[in-house]
């Protein structure tokens, strides 16, 4: 192994190795691992396809009830009135339809970790009894007032903000104030670029094989279009774009011209023999993500500058206070904690 190979971290499950070379995922793994040996709920937040699941399944594998049942559910593909009998389970005739007893996913999970994705998707009767099974460990069946002592470990995601679901009235709060405690936030993979280069050749190498093709290898230039992406599906959509590449390169190089038409850089004239325009763009994107792209980094830039403060740093920009903080929330702003604030503009950078 290289260098830089043995600086990687992994998760394994089973036959499944997800491997991080990114240094914020590296220590997202690190409290990953510490929160799993608690037997506390763990909260995942993270944008679509960032890996959100495979952290739930590892949190189960890492923690010492990894010999019991891992059950994975989709709140979001619950219909609203099944709800409650499909996670608490329910009685014969609890109401009509339900001809015979059911355990609900809880029961199921018992002595194990119960995952629930999508959690902002719950209705706000489930979630009054989730915060009641969360308190009392015990559960009773839809139809029933007998409990039973149910021993689960939970685990929940969702790629919004439960602030803003609180706030909406959507997601109580006392429920969030329950499950927050050990909260574990997932970078975009566009804030991971070493990350993103090491997954990119991994799955084109995967698909090849998978393909039973010689493995490829990702030319400079279309490693610096997949740099440029703004990678919204994160690995989902680079997975899926590298099988592609993988897929349709007839050699053993994986050229710009490989890659899905929205990431591959326009080519210049073959006449052309000087570099572009200094701001000419290597490859045209949608306006849209260039500009969020901008104002990301002018934010960043502002939030540094004013030491934190974001009502400064909005001033600074011209931005209203409340769209910053918004804006925050979207890309990723981690807010600077107040102390650190302090820290910063007693080093004497106050202006
Ligand atoms: N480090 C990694 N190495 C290899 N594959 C990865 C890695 N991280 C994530 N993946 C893959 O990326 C895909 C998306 O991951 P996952 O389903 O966990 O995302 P998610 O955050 O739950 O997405 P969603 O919000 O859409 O449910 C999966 O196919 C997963 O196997
Ligand atoms: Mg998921």
């Amino acid at each position: 192994m290289s260098d830089h190979e043995t600086d990687l971290v992994a998760l394994v499950m089973g036959d499944q190795r997800y491997e991080f070379a990114d240094a914020g995922m590296k220590q997202v793994v690190d409290e990953l691992t510490r929160m799993a040996r608690t037997l506390l709920p763990i909260l995942i937040l993270g944008e679509t396809g960032v890996g959100k699941e495979v952290a739930a399944r590892a949190a189960h594998h890492l923690s010492p009830r990894r010999a019991g049942p891992f059950v994975a559910v989709n709140c979001s593909a619950i219909p609203a009135g099944l709800m409650e009998s499909e996670l608490f389970g329910h009685q014969k005739g609890a109401f009509s339809g339900a001809a015979a007893a059911h355990a609900g996913y809880f029961e199921c999970a018992s002595g194990g970790t119960l995952f629930l994705d999508e959690i902002g998707e719950l209705n706000l009767d489930a979630q009054v009894r989730l915060l009641r099974v969360l308190s009392e460990h015990k559960i009773a069946r839809l139809g029933s007032t007998t409990e039973r002592r149910v021993d689960v470990r939970l685990v929940a995601a969702t790629n919004r903000d439960p602030c803003a679901l609180v706030k909406a009235g959507v997601f109580r709060e006392d429920l969030y104030y329950r499950i927050c405690g050990a909260t574990l936030v997932i970078p975009p993979l566009r804030h991971r670029p070493d990350d993103l280069s090491r997954l990119a050749r991994q799955f084109v190498s995967v698909a090849r094989a998978d393909l039973e093709r010689d493995d490829a290898k990702v030319s400079d230039a279309a490693m610096r279009s997949i740099a440029r992406h703004r990678w919204p599906g994160n690995v989902r959509e680079l997975k899926h774009a590298m099988v592609y590449a993988a897929a349709t390169a007839p050699g053993d190089v994986i050229e710009r011209s490989h890659l899905p038409a929205h990431l591959a850089r326009r080519d210049r004239p073959a006449s052309s023999a000087q570099d572009p325009e200094p701001d000419e763009p290597l490859v045209f994107r949608s306006i849209d993500d260039e500009i969020d792209e901008l104002v990301e980094r002018r934010m960043r830039q502002a939030l540094h500058a004013t030491n934190g403060v974001q009502s400064a740093a909005a001033a600074l920009i011209k931005m209203a206070r409340r769209t910053f903080i918004t804006r925050m929330r979207e890309f990723g702003i981690e807010p600077v904690p107040v102390r650190e604030r302090r820290a910063l503009r007693e080093r004497g950078t106050e202006s």
